[in-house]
């Protein structure tokens, strides 16, 4: 990972921000705008992301503008030295688009046209709603594009969900013919559709998944999600059209979820320049703090891998979010700690929803900025102008690298074929178990990159592939030459048993070559409720196997690892081949982690994988970024006491210039942020 410019052209600073809606406000108080400049320079903000959900305010009437608002908050916030993050609007329509085109709503799976209602209620296939996103873009792109406060695009907010309407389904039409090669044929074999009398005779007799007719045709599931992410994607290419023509130079993003369904993320970027997403972990102010962090760690390395660079925390709340079960604020020091995780894990910003707390409607009681007080004499207010000042002394983090040796895989369609599978158990825990294995590099404080399945493998010691399902052909070939050449993979249980489509591979797991790779036939696999476990024997200790016990076969592979019950007992459980130059893991069980724990240890110890400390107390954490002069550490530590890492180099601690040696100290819930010269 190379050294980048930083995300706004000729700002190099972190961006400390927010989502800023004085469109709400200017009705009713014509001095809001300039209230908050003041309060934005208390709180040592230097952006603001406006616009967002503005479009009944900017084009009130069809045709009629009025860009007055968003023009005093782009003059007053370039006079103040802070960067615009500017939203096109088109997350929520207003009433009279919904009401003259009735066509932009989306149609439910019941086939149901929704009601104007809520927000990200469109049809992405809707040539109006295309047409009018377009119109107010390119006014927005021609009004500002030579303001100094213009920095970046933010398109449209968390796009999501699907439309089922006719027009969809005439796309979705096209979008398969073009897929199979207008081959009916082809598709009736790729979905098996003998099965249950399901042939195609025609292209017409398609019609997306629904309750009321087909739910359970897996590739139809699967297809209908990638068709989705494909015209989500058509219809950014329509409203970024404007964007790119007229401000060739202002860099585009569009806010992320943690995860959303029907949108490959992976896949998406290639039409944004920057990721950028919106984190609202479930703090709970306890012990279990250290593993919701572990996981939020994970999602920042997820956004990284989108561009494999650094990206932005779109929104992040600085105390409560008000749609959880308990709405939990987050206690003092927790707001620094947090977002400086992000910043740890290549984030090169720290964002919020939203600046100003609105009066009413469903998230008037959300954390914000400035509360409805409306001064700045608040915890919270002041732990964010707190935050925003030790940003400013890390101005020259901004576009410094995080290098890996590691990389896991992470697909979205590999995801989506194993979430349908009507087999295992019902809740498949792809994500869990990305965690687990996750965790093992993250608590020892080494850096891990995400890749798709399209991902480049070769960089790195060691790829980590939990549950590949779902394995396209080009994809074996890639493992079986990145294990060739040298490298080290490890897969789990449930993999390699079907294509992109979900077509069983004949011929026994893992499919085709990776047979051959791994030195393994997978010949069954026994599920088991939860409760239920095995015990597993592997280097003189014993593990408890739960969910997943494969049956395998060493055809080849040294067996490090057997079962020690069931009629599988003394049955491989762990494999390790060579292959070429390299090795091939093969876990067939899955377990509560301390297994892997052990694996992990002896592996990282075996690969001789590069870590900045020896040893981190529990809940401790490390991660490192880099530019050419210096290497930045982030020293983290989630438990609920201090706690004292061993070290034996030289840092500077960056917030109080001093030095840290030897035993450094990290209280409960903080994050000390230390840099050293680069030899
Ligand atoms: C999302 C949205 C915001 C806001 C927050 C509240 O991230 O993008 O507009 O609704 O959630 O947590
Ligand atoms: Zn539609």
């Amino acid at each position: 990972m190379k050294e980048y410019k930083p995300v706004i052209n000729g700002f190099k600073h972190l961006i400390h921000g927010a989502d800023y809606n004085p469109d709400q406000w200017i009705k009713y108080d014509k001095n809001i705008i300039n209230k908050d400049m003041r309060l934005l320079k208390l709180a040592n903000m230097n952006s603001v992301s406006a616009g967002i959900f503005s479009w009944s305010v900017l084009e009130p009437e069809e045709g009629n503008f009025d860009f007055s608002f968003l023009d005093e908050v782009m003059d007053k916030s370039a006079k103040n030295g802070i960067k615009v993050v500017l939203a096109t609007p088109s997350g929520a329509r207003p009433r009279w688009l919904a009401e003259k085109y009735p066509e932009v709503l989306r149609t439910n799976e019941k086939r149901e046209k929704n009601l104007f209602g809520e927000r990200h209620n469109h049809c992405f296939t809707s040539p109006v709603y295309r047409e009018k996103i377009a119109i107010i873009n390119e006014k927005l792109a021609e009004r500002y594009k030579n303001h100094p406060a213009l920095g970046l695009w933010h398109v449209s907010n968390e796009l999501s969900g699907s439309c089922h309407c006719d027009l969809c389904q005439q796309a979705f039409r096209e979008w398969l013919k073009e897929r199979y090669d207008n081959d009916l044929e082809k598709l009736n074999y790729e979905y098996w559709n003998g099965f249950w009398s399901h042939t195609y005779t025609s292209w017409e007799q398609i019609e997306s998944p629904s309750p009321l007719g087909d739910t359970f045709v897996n590739p139809l599931n699967i297809d209908w999600k990638r068709f989705t992410t494909y015209q989500t994607m058509e219809f950014f290419k329509a409203e970024t059209e404007p964007l790119k023509r007229i401000t060739p130079d202002i860099p585009i993003t569009t806010n992320y979820m943690r995860y959303t369904d029907c949108l490959d993320y992976f896949k998406f970027s290639e039409l944004i320049d920057v990721a950028s997403w919106d984190d609202y972990p479930a703090w709970q102010n306890n012990e279990t703090d250290i593993e919701v962090a572990m996981t939020s760690a994970m999602w920042h390395d997820v956004m990284r891998g989108m561009k494999q660079k650094p990206f932005l925390l779109m929104e992040s709340t600085p105390s409560m979010v008000n749609w959880k079960d308990i709405d939990k604020l987050k206690r003092p020091g927790m707001n620094k700690a947090v977002s400086l995780l992000a910043v740890a894990h290549g984030s090169d910003s720290v964002q919020y929803f939203q600046f100003r707390k609105s009066r009413n409607c469903s998230e008037q009681h959300h954390g914000a900025v400035v509360d409805h007080c409306g001064h700045e004499n608040t915890r919270v207010f002041k732990e964010v102008a707190e935050l925003g000042e030790a940003m400013q002394k890390m101005d020259d983090i901004a576009g410094s690298v995080i290098k890996s040796e590691v990389a896991f895989v992470y697909d979205w369609e590999n995801r989506w074929a194993l979430e349908d599978a009507s087999y295992f158990k019902k809740d498949k825990k792809y994500n869990e178990t990305h965690n687990k294995h996750y965790n093992e590099f993250y608590k020892r404080g080494i850096n891990v990159d995400f890749l798709s399945y399209n991902g480049d493998f070769s960089p790195y010691k060691l790829v980590v592939l939990p549950m590949m399902y779902s394995i396209p052909e080009a994809l074996i070939k890639k493992i079986q030459s990145y294990v060739n050449n040298g490298g080290t993979i490890v897969t789990t249980y449930a993999s390699a048993m079907v294509n992109e489509n979900g077509l069983a591979y004949l011929g026994g797991w893992p499919a085709n070559e990776l047979k051959e790779v791994f030195g393994i036939w997978n010949e069954e696999i026994s599920c088991m409720p939860d409760g239920e476990s095995v015990k597993v024997s592997y280097n003189g200790k014993l593990y408890n196997a739960i969910d997943y016990c494969e049956v395998i076969h060493s055809t080849g592979a040294k067996v490090c690892g057997v079962y020690e019950e069931d009629y599988f007992a003394k049955e491989p459980a762990v494999c390790v081949n060579k292959y070429g130059n390299g090795t091939a893991y093969y876990i067939a069980f899955r377990d509560n982690g301390e297994f892997l724990k052990d694996f992990y240890e002896k592996l990282i110890n075996e690969l001789e994988i590069k870590k900045e400390f020896n040893e981190l107390p529990f809940g401790v954490t490390a991660a490192v970024r880099e530019n050419e002069q210096y290497k930045y550490a982030f020293i983290h530590n989630f438990a609920m006491s201090d706690k004292t890492v061993k070290n034996d180099k030289s840092f500077i601690n960056v917030e109080t210039g001093e030095k840290e040696e030897k035993d450094i100290i990290i209280p409960a819930r903080s994050c000390k942020v230390l840099k050293a010269l680069k030899n």
